[in-house]
Parts: structure tokens; C-alpha cells; sequence
């Protein structure tokens, strides 16, 4: 039996993903954010040198990253505020439950990939194995991110204890760790940990009331599929 490490089986899912839900009639196509997309646009690239689906079809990024990777593929650009219906968006997750609610922005990119996936017809979600989980929190105990508009970070995060955070923390970047991470949205991110959610539509709820809170990356009733790629070479879809 197949024996696949964590990149052969994120590609899985993703060539899985595009195959079954990408139209031949495709005219916009968001891409999201992560290690597990490039394999998307990977498969993507291929099926438009063979002709299989259209080469006019427009794809919107989610951030910096998948912009490039856009460009890259050789893929036409285009910009979320210039194509507000998209007929489907692909994109990764840090963890998803049974009902395909999902815990995103690991990579800091949750509030593009939101307003991505909410003007997508279909939403679909691709990771490896160790997503697919029982219950949000369970697997992705580095907290659930929020982006914040920087002068509220302090704020923000004591709001967020006080509702029951375990740590509520500046997430902090480059080589010696000295500085925030600042989104491409020029705002910062909070990962607050929960431990397992309980209700995570009613988190999201509560989270995004707070003053200085710009998105939450719980994503409730969003995703239309997820497929996951396993080591055994299957891939599940949900
Ligand atoms: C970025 C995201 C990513 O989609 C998420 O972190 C999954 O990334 P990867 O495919 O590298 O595991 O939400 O903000």
C-alpha cells in the first residue's frame, strides 16, 4: 500500500479538487492561500496546456502569494474588486470539522480568502490528512487567527481572555521574531486559543463584534466540499 508524505498528499487532494469541481465553462476561479493551493494552480496550469478547460478564465488571488503564483502559472489576473462572482474558489485550511466549518489563516491571509469565498457559487477546501478533525481546536492549537487593525491589538486581546481565551497572542514574524506580522490588508493577527470550540458559529459571532476586529478566521457554513489527501494514497471527500 501507498505510503505518501504530507506534500504528495496535499498534491492529491488538490489535483482531486480541481478535477471534479473546476468548470469547463469557467469564467472566474479564486485561488486561495498556502502550501496546499500551489498544487491547484500546479494542476490548473496543466489543464489549460491541454486544452481541457478555458484559457480566457480570470483567477482572483487571496493575497500576495497566490497573486505571484497566478502570474507564475501564467494565469490572467484579476482583482476581487473588479469580479465580485466568482463560479468557484479553491483553498486550503488549517483544520476542518465534520459539518466543513473550517479554522483559517495560518498564513495570515483569512480576511482575502473570506471575501474570496463569499463571492464564490462554490467554496472548496483541499488539505492533507492532518486537517480533517473531529472538532475546531482540536488539531490547530496555535489559536484561531483574527486580524486586527493594529492600534487595537492590546485591546483585542484582552477582550479576548476575558471571553475565555487560554492565550490570546500577537503573532510576531521575520528571522529574530522582532516585529508583528502585518497582513497584505496592513492590519496585524491575534491567535487566540480556545482549546476545542464548542460553538464555533457563536465564537465567530462574539469575536467578530469586538472593536478592531476586521475578520475572524472561523469559516461557518462556507465550504461546499473538502477533500484531504491520506498517506495511503485515498483521498477522502466530504
Ligand atoms: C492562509 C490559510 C491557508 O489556506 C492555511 O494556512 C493552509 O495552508 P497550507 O495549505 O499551507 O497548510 O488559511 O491564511
Amino acid at each position: 500500500m501507498a505510503s505518501l508524505g504530507v506534500e504528495d498528499a496535499k498534491r492529491l487532494a488538490a489535483y482531486t479538487a480541481i478535477d471534479t469541481h473546476f468548470p469547463t465553462n469557467a469564467k472566474v476561479v479564486g485561488v486561495g492561500s498556502g502550501s496546499t493551493v500551489v498544487y491547484c494552480v500546479e494542476r490548473i496550469v496543466q489543464k489549460k496546456a491541454k486544452g481541457e478547460i478555458p484559457a480566457d478564465t480570470i483567477y482572483i488571488p487571496t493575497g500576495f502569494q497566490s497573486k505571484e503564483l497566478i502570474i507564475q502559472g501564467g494565469l490572467n489576473l484579476g482583482a476581487i474588486d473588479g469580479y465580485p462572482v466568482l463560479d468557484v474558489a479553491f483553498d486550503g485550511a488549517d483544520e476542518v470539522d465534520p459539518d466543513l466549518n473550517c479554522i483559517k489563516g495560518g498564513g495570515a491571509c483569512l480576511f482575502q480568502e473570506k471575501l474570496v469565498a463569499q463571492c464564490a457559487k462554490k467554496f472548496i477546501v483541499v488539505a492533507d490528512f492532518r486537517k480533517d478533525s473531529t472538532n475546531l481546536g482540536l488539531k490547530w492549537i496555535q489559536g484561531v487567527p483574527i486580524e486586527v487593525v493594529p492600534l487595537a491589538h492590546a485591546k483585542v486581546r484582552q477582550d479576548l481572555l476575558e471571553m475565555g481565551a487560554i492565550t490570546a497572542t500577537l503573532r510576531l514574524g521575520g528571522k529574530a521574531k522582532a516585529g508583528a506580522v502585518i497582513t497584505d490588508n496592513c492590519n496585524v493577527i491575534i491567535d487566540a486559543h480556545f482549546g476545542p470550540i464548542a460553538d464555533p458559529a457563536k465564537l465567530a459571532e462574539q469575536i467578530k463584534m469586538l472593536v478592531g476586529v476586521v475578520e475572524v478566521g472561523l469559516f461557518i457554513n462556507m465550504a461546499d466540499a473538502a477533500y484531504f489527501g491520506n498517506e495511503n494514497g485515498s483521498v477522502t471527500a466530504k
